[in-house]
């Protein structure tokens, strides 16, 4: 919220916002007010009620080698089985992060780290997650009995209530992953349960794969086996040569979006809808060159650098990045993205979109370079 005794604004002068001029009887009546857990509306209506949304958050980037390094140490220092989770977590650079232990928004995010033969105990959480694998080998996660074996720049499902485990397997490799879960808005609504599994990890009750396998494809719909009754995607793990394959095929019949270049969200194909209930995910792709549009939603976006380098710009910072960098968009902050490589830039996202969506505040506005906004000093 701006600070209306020191920055004015001079649209709050009008017929319609609140400009009461104070005086000792008023003052007098406001601590009366005070006594009866009670205040003047007046007096607060302006910072409550902004002319446009004003974010807590700020533009934060995370290193993928600085933050390597630190997830490597904590390999060392503390057992998954102690832990719960080995997890560092990414703090929005803001008071609201570190007090929300929010990355940005109603979204939180942390680097997970596990070595071969290693696991996660298995439980679950009304809050979803989903996580996007950034490097090692023979990651698997096990969600309501169904096995999924994860590689790098998967994108991977756990929906709100599932049980859920995961580990290496002892022939792997170390492996980082980022998870991204909507723990910031469970808190907020209140609704955050927590439970342990009975046993360290679950039995699989289905083969190997099996929900990609049957649901992976977004044009051939499986029959002949039990109708998916579930409120989120049934394919559990996007394979990224498939998400990649999809974008270039895209770039051969369209030019994409100014503001995003090709991009495709994970979706449910069974409704053409997010994934999950609660946040949604996007790859992108940016040609080398590209230099997008700027623009601003509601919402907030964490993007993680699957290939390329490049920069965003956002809210007026430059951010520079390459592989596996992780950076976020607050809500309604100009941004757009260059791709300074030699090769497509690719970037996965994920968002808050779809509860934007569902209380219909999803609001969107293109940078008008006439109006006077200007995205930044490049
Ligand atoms: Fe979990
Ligand atoms: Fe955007």
């Amino acid at each position: 919220m701006s600070d209306t005794a020191i920055n004015p604004d001079p649209r709050d002068a009008q017929l319609g916002r609140s400009r009461v001029v104070d005086n000792p009887e008023l003052e007098a009546f406001y601590g009366e007010l005070g006594q009866h857990n009670a205040a003047a509306f007046w007096k607060r209506a302006n910072a409550i009620e902004p002319w446009e949304p004003e974010s807590r958050y700020s533009p934060t980037v995370w290193r993928y080698d600085e933050m390597r390094d630190l997830c490597l140490r904590a390999i060392d220092l503390v057992r998954p089985e102690d832990a719960g989770r080995r997890v560092v977590v990414l703090l929005n650079d803001s008071e609201a992060g570190r007090a929300n232990s929010a990355v940005c928004g109603w979204l939180f995010s942390g680097l997970q780290a596990m070595k071969a033969g290693e696991i996660t105990p298995a439980h679950n959480h009304t809050a979803s997650a989903q996580r996007f694998i950034m490097e090692g080998a023979g990651a698997y996660t096990v969600v309501d009995g169904h096995e999924i074996e994860l590689g790098g720049n998967d994108y991977v499902l756990t929906p709100n209530g599932c049980w859920h485990d995961h580990g290496v397997s002892v022939s792997g490799k170390t492996c980082i992953w980022q998870d991204g879960l909507d723990i910031p808005l469970m808190n907020s609504l209140e609704t955050n349960f927590y439970a342990v599994y009975p046993e360290p990890t679950q039995t699989r009750a289905f083969p190997a794969n099996d929900l990609p396998l049957s649901y992976g494809s977004v044009a051939m719909k499986p029959e002949g086996i039990p109708a998916w009754d579930k409120p989120y995607s049934p394919v559990m793990v996007y394979r990224w040569e498939a998400t990649r394959d999809a974008l270039w095929n895209l770039a051969k019949v369209s030019d994409g979006s100014p503001f995003d270049g090709h991009i495709m969200r994970y979706s449910n194909p069974l409704t053409g809808g997010w994934a999950l209930q609660t946040m949604g995910a996007h790859m992108q792709m940016l040609k080398p060159g590209l230099h997008t549009k700027a623009h601003r939603h509601t919402g907030n976006v964490v993007y993680n650098v699957a290939e390329g380098e490049g920069y965003s710009v956002i809210g007026g910072k430059r951010i520079d990045w390459k592989q596996h960098d992780i950076f976020c968009v607050p809500a309604w902050m100009w941004h757009e993205h260059v791709n300074t490589g030699s090769g497509e830039a690719f970037l996965f996202s994920f968002n808050d979109f779809p509860v934007m969506e569902a209380l219909g505040v999803k609001i969107e506005q293109a940078l008008d370079t006439n109006s006077g906004h200007q995205p930044a000093a490049l």
